[in-house]
């Protein structure tokens, strides 16, 4: 069974603990999503992606799952679930959840009987060794063994020690992983993302990592990312699961590369629909660290993009996405969060809603919520932001203000701060004291200020998912880059049939000369979208700061 209604669709995520508290606790709930579900039905998309709402002791903001069929009480109960699940579909919104199945919490069941000395069927449901095999450091810092005081033995972790890796090669752990999967979809759920999805097979015989130069560091990628086992695993979740449901699912491609993806999401494989990259999400420091200051080359942006869309054009599919709950906010960090700051967010949706794929909004990214800026390392949350502060401070020798500076452009807590709703006391999102830091800027960007203001950033983003569902050039046609070496403007085309759209986006503070393509000339054309009033085609176009026009072609 497969529609692929996800190629038409357009998804939104919600982090539920800083999307809307519904009982003043400070943290977001199952009840605020219901409360806001007619403003995600006004957007027009037709997915939401919830991060997950699964029981966690919260060491990594429920990525870290003590209970797979429980909901985690600070979000509410089952049966709010249920309801929001009716309430969705009832607005034919479908509703898919994060699925975590590389790791549990050490917290789990699974894990507290994989612990213990008596032998069990969970025994070999982790990666245990009698001594540390190798070299291999976790996502979070650190070594990625950890030695467990019970059974005495060592447990991998690519994340938080409470994040113990889960032995895919065991299959009575699939089948459970399986069983619990199709709970979800029987109880009516639409699909899944899929955390980490491309680690769950590990080389055989865990190779130590080489180090990595000019820091004492060591890079397990190439043991733990699309093991060897990885494509039979996905088959098999597809054939026992997948199959049965008409559903979409994404998966987390961490340093995944084209081939992979192709194989992994190409239509023959049978595997995943799409997965999320992420060269993009690496553009400013290409193939190294990703704590850095540095601001992106637009070159660089669109040699990256254009390798993705012309790689997965004909056999595969891309989920398109400039920012999510791990990276910084897109208007602050490819856009301009200061003067320009409405107009390179229009500019920014234009550039990815008018690719081939399925785009993906990040809550608040569609009022052009920014940055936040906390002074000091103890006001974050997140457990990667810590744990990079104490590398560089400590291993590397970096100074305070640089690593502030890196942590303020790269940090995962850039898109947590809550929802901004409206002016009032912390933007609408809770009565109570929020759990994290509401950004200073809600009363200029909020909700409230864009949601009938016809030339908001709201307002242009419900244009863009109409576009989408009114052309069909926008899902099927063919991409192809202009320019590639220029670096202020990102320009391309896309063809179908007897139709043609060209994408123009300014990506530059200043006014530029942008030459249209003599292909073009004298032909009849009309304006689908442009975030400035007025704009025309014309050979030579002077274009204004951030300026970003869609024209149609048809002959
Ligand atoms: C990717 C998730 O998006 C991130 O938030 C989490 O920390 C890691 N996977 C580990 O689950």
């Amino acid at each position: 069974m497969n529609g692929q209604w996800w190629k038409r669709s357009v998804v939104y995520q919600i982090y539920p603990r800083s999307f809307k508290d519904s009982n003043g606790d400070g943290i977001g709930d199952i009840r605020g999503i219901i409360e806001k579900i007619d403003y995600i039905k006004n957007l027009g998309v037709d997915v939401l992606w919830l991060s997950p709402i699964y029981q966690s002791p919260n060491d990594d903001n429920g990525y870290d799952i003590s209970d797979y069929q429980a909901i985690m009480p600070e979000f509410g109960t089952m049966k709010d679930f249920d309801e929001l699940l009716k309430q969705a579909h009832k607005r034919n919104i479908k509703i898919i959840m994060d699925l975590v199945v590389n790791h549990t919490s050490d917290e789990h069941i699974w894990f507290q009987r994989s612990r213990e000395k008596e032998k069990s069927k969970y025994q070999d449901y982790y990666i245990w060794a009698k001594e540390k095999p190798n070299n291999w450091e976790s996502y979070f810092g650190g070594s990625a063994w950890e030695y467990d005081e019970v059974r005495e033995m060592y447990y991998l972790h690519l994340f938080s020690r409470k994040q113990p890796d889960l032995n895919w090669r065991n299959p009575e752990l699939r089948e459970d992983i399986y069983k619990m999967m199709s709970w979800w979809l029987d109880k009516g759920i639409d699909g899944f993302r899929m955390d980490v999805i491309n680690l769950i097979s590990k080389a055989d015989g865990f190779p130590e990592g080489e180090v990595i130069e000019g820091t004492p560091y060591t890079e397990k990628a190439p043991y733990v990312i699309c093991g060897p086992q990885m494509h039979t695993y996905l088959k098999e979740m597809y054939k026992k699961v997948l199959s049965n449901y008409n559903i979409m699912t994404v998966g987390e491609g961490l340093g995944l590369g084209l081939d992979e993806a192709r194989k992994i999401t190409s239509e023959n494989s049978k595997e995943l629909n799409m997965m999320f990259t992420f060269e993009h999400m690496d553009v400013e420091n290409i193939g190294k660290e990703k704590w850095t200051e540095q601001r992106f080359k637009l070159k660089d942006l669109k040699q990256i993009m254009s390798k993705w869309q012309k790689g997965l054009e004909h056999e595969g599919w891309n989920s398109l996405y400039w920012n999510n709950h791990d990276q910084p906010r897109v208007v602050s960090r490819f856009g301009d969060d200061g003067l320009f700051w409405e107009k390179s967010a229009k500019m920014l949706a234009v550039c990815l809603h008018m690719m081939k794929g399925t785009p993906y909004i990040y809550q608040g990214e569609e009022i052009g919520m920014t940055n936040i800026r906390l002074k000091t390392i103890n006001e974050y949350h997140d457990i990667e932001s810590k744990a990079a502060y104490e590398r560089y401070k400590n291993y590397m020798g970096y100074s305070e203000e640089k690593i502030m500076n890196c942590i303020h452009a790269r940090s995962r807590d850039n898109a947590r701060s809550p929802m901004q709703w409206d002016t009032t006391r912390n933007a609408g999102f809770t009565d109570g004291s929020p759990w994290f830091e509401v950004n200073t800027n809600y009363e200029k960007i909020n909700v409230e200020s864009q949601v009938n203001d016809p030339d908001s950033i709201l307002s242009f983003y419900r244009e863009l998912i109409v576009l989408r569902k009114s052309y069909e050039i926008i899902i099927e046609g063919d991409y192809n880059l202009l320019y590639p070496e220029d670096d202020n403007v990102y320009a391309y085309t896309r063809e179908w049939q007897n139709q043609k759209i060209l994408v123009i986006c300014n990506f530059s503070k200043e006014h530029i000369a942008f030459q249209v393509p003599s292909s073009f000339d004298n032909k009849e054309n009309r304006l689908l979208i442009g975030n400035y009033e007025g704009a025309a085609l014309e050979k030579e176009m002077l274009l204004r700061p951030y300026e970003a026009d869609v024209f149609l072609f048809t002959s």
